[in-house]
C-alpha cells in the first residue's frame, strides 16, 4: 500500500451516490459492498481492496463511530480518499436514528443516508422516511430505508423485537416513500451468527416481485457464501459487512501491538482487512 498522491482533475471520480452505484449493480446482477469504517486505517485498506478489484465501494459510518465522535473526521477521510482513487466511493450513513441525524450528515457531505425506522410503528416509519427523502433528494443525496427489524447487536444497539418484513407493508411503503434502496428483514441478523442463518428467500423474492427499489442485506458477517449468492440472484444489490472486518482488523492488531512499533502496528491489521474485503468484493461481484 504505497503512498497516495492527489489525482489530476480529469482523473478524479468524486464521491458518488448510492443510487448511481446500485444502478451498476442492477445492470450487472451483482451487489455493491457496504463496509463500515471506524478509523483512518480501515478505509485506507478497504479502498486499496476496491481498487484491486476495480469495484465501487459504499463506505459506511455507523452509530458506534458517530457515538465515538468520529462523524466529521470519517467524512473528511472518505472525501480525501475519493480525491485520490479511481473507484467510485459512496459516503453513507448507516441505520440513521432520526431525521435530524440524516440532516447533519447532509451538512457533512454524505452522498447517501439510511433512515432506519423499522423499530417504530409503520406510520411513523413512513412519515419520517418521507421527510428524509424530501431533504436528501433536494440536495442530490440518496436514501436507504428499512422494513422488518433486523436482530442482533450492531454498534452496541441491540433489537429484540425482530420481525420478518411484512409484504403488505412493503407494498404500502414503496407506494408512498421514494427511497433509493430498501433494507428488508428476512431473518438476517447483525453480528456473527450462532449457527447457520435461516434466511427467508421466498420472502425476499416476493419483495422484489413487488417492484421495490434495489434491496439491501444487512448482517453480512458470517453469512455463508452460497446464501449471499442466492440473495444476490433474488435481488439484493447492497450487502453490509462490519463485524467480520472489525474482527480481522483487531486480530492483526493483537498480533503486532506487542512489538511496540507505532507505525508498523497497523500493518497486519490493514492487510487482514484488505484481504477479507477483497474476498467479500469478489463474492458480491460474482467473481
Ligand atoms: O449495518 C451494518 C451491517 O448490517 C453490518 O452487519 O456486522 O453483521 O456484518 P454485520
Ligand atoms: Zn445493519
Amino acid at each position: 500500500m504505497g503512498p497516495r498522491r492527489p489525482r489530476r482533475k480529469d482523473e478524479i471520480i468524486l464521491l458518488t451516490t448510492l443510487q448511481e452505484v446500485l444502478k451498476i449493480a442492477e445492470d450487472t446482477g451483482t451487489a455493491i459492498p457496504a463496509f463500515n469504517i471506524d478509523n483512518l486505517e480501515g478505509p485506507e485498506a478497504l479502498v486499496e481492496a476496491g481498487e484491486a478489484e476495480n469495484c465501487p465501494l459504499i463506505l459506511t459510518v455507523g452509530q458506534g463511530a458517530i457515538n465515538a465522535g468520529q462523524l466529521w473526521y470519517l467524512a473528511d477521510i472518505v472525501k480525501r480518499l475519493a480525491s485520490q482513487t479511481k473507484i467510485p466511493l459512496v459516503l453513507h450513513l448507516d441505520h440513521g436514528v432520526s431525521y435530524e441525524q440524516t440532516v447533519l450528515c447532509l451538512r457533512a457531505g454524505f452522498t447517501s443516508v439510511m433512515y432506519d425506522g423499522s423499530h417504530h410503528p409503520f406510520e411513523e416509519n413512513v412519515r419520517e422516511s418521507q421527510a428524509v427523502v424530501r431533504s436528501a433528494h433536494a440536495v442530490g443525496v440518496s436514501v436507504e430505508c428499512e422494513l422488518g427489524a433486523i436482530s442482533g447487536v450492531e454498534d452496541g444497539i441491540s433489537h429484540k423485537n425482530v420481525n420478518l418484513v411484512d409484504l403488505q407493508e412493503v407494498e404500502q411503503f414503496i407506494a408512498v416513500v421514494d427511497c433509493d434502496a430498501l433494507a428488508v428483514g428476512i431473518g438476517n441478523a447483525h453480528g456473527m451468527y450462532q449457527g447457520t442463518p435461516n434466511l427467508d428467500f421466498d420472502r425476499l423474492a416476493a419483495c422484489r416481485a413487488l417492484g421495490t427499489p434495489p434491496l439491501v442485506l444487512h448482517g453480512g458477517s458470517g453469512t455463508p457464501d452460497d446464501m449471499i449468492r442466492k440473495a444476490i440472484q433474488l435481488g439484493i444489490r447492497k450487502v453490509n459487512v462490519a463485524t467480520e472486518l472489525r474482527m480481522a482488523f483487531m486480530e492483526g492488531l493483537e498480533a503486532t501491538v506487542g512489538q511496540r512499533d507505532f507505525y508498523g502496528m497497523y500493518r497486519q491489521a490493514k492487510t487482514n482487512m484488505y484481504e477479507l474485503a477483497r474476498k467479500k468484493i469478489r463474492l458480491f461481484q460474482g467473481k
